[in-house]
């Protein structure tokens, strides 16, 4: 099986590494002849593990490339998704299969609603990854993906090779997955970013930890609304372990505005509040920190491509 990445980040190029060192045929869609030109001066993908430095030789096309798809990773941030697949649609058939792996919520549904169910796998990652450099990536964390269909039917995780570097785990509940993924994303991110803070901070700054309990608070209610089980105990509970363990951390949301970079928070607090909006319950302090992230990208200059997008509802 050939496996197509499209979104050569930190996950497209771990993905295609990885690949690479299993035996897989692996390639990589680029977004420009620039990007491309940039690519083939080097000819591959680093990676920067544990175990040193490895270069991974590679392909790259653009989009236009007429050859057929066989198995596509779409792993640009969310907010690109929807474009980066209309532009390979033309290579897609009957018997191509699409891995969805972004965070936030509402592209999955966007790549059901455009490929079909059967040929749609979503996946959510806890791997940590990020560029040194373009086309060079560095392993940061390892953790495992969770891979699964949306409806909850059987599913097989796709062939990556016998040794494929990257933990991966067959997910039947991977909707609920992905909801626990965003309720922690929706109490940190935003409020890292809006404060400038690292992780830690959250947890000592006591003003930091009680606008990161009405976040949760307000999850909470939506995902009972929702139907949707979190975890055993609070969410403040888990949110607070996760900014403990990762106290040095920055936000992935801070990072993208300090690199004025669009956030996915129109994936991610975005989608909460129009779940909360179709379950008929105020979020506030979801909303407020909604705007003031969107305020924070305007007074930036930074342009997301998803600002005005109203995300989709997945409950139903
Ligand atoms: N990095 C992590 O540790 C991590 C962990 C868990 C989950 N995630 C999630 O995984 C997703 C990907 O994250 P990431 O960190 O890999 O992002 P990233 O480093 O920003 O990479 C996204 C890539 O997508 C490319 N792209 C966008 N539109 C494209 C198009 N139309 N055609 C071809 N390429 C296109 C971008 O190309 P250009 O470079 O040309 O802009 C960029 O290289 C996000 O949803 C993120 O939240 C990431």
């Amino acid at each position: 099986m050939h496996w197509t990445i499209l979104g050569a980040g930190a996950i497209g190029c771990l993905w295609a590494a990885q690949l690479q060192r299993a035996g897989a045929s692996v390639g990589l869609v680029l977004r420009s002849p620039e990007r491309l030109a940039q690519f083939q001066s080097r000819g591959g993908v680093s990676l920067i593990d544990d175990s040193g430095e490895t270069f991974c030789p590679l392909s790259a096309t653009l989009a236009a490339t007429p050859r057929p798809i066989e198995q596509l990773l779409l792993c640009t941030k969310a907010y690109d998704s929807q474009a980066a697949l209309e532009s390979v649609w033309h290579r897609l058939n009957a018997d191509s299969r699409i891995l969805v792996l972004q965070n936030g919520m509402g592209s999955q549904q966007q790549a059901i609603e455009r490929a079909g169910n059967d040929r749609v796998l979503i996946g959510s990652t806890t791997d940590g990854a990020y560029l040194r450099a373009p086309f060079e990536v560095v392993h940061a964390g390892h953790g495992e993906t969770a891979i699964g269909r949306f409806d909850s039917t059987a599913a097989t995780l796709p062939d990556c090779g016998p040794h494929f570097g990257l933990q991966l785990r067959q997910d039947p509940a991977i909707k609920t997955t992905l909801w626990r993924k965003l309720a922690i994303n929706c109490a940190i991110n935003p409020l890292t970013a809006l404060y400038g803070c690292r992780n830690g901070e959250l947890a000592t700054v006591q003003a930091y930890s009680r606008a990161l309990d009405a976040l949760c608070e307000e999850f909470e209610a939506v995902a009972r609304a929702r139907g949707i089980p979190l975890f055993d105990g609070p969410l403040r509970d888990q949110a607070l372990l996760v900014v403990r363990t990762t106290a040095n951390n920055y936000s992935s949301m801070l990072q993208d505005i300090r690199h004025q970079r669009p956030t996915e928070i129109e994936q991610i607090t975005g989608f909460l509040c129009n779940e909360a909006r179709l379950a008929g319950i105020d979020v506030p302090h979801n909303r407020a920190a909604l705007q003031q992230v969107r305020q924070l990208q305007h007074n930036r200059g930074i342009v997301s491509p998803s600002t005005s997008a109203s995300p989709k509802s997945l409950s139903n």
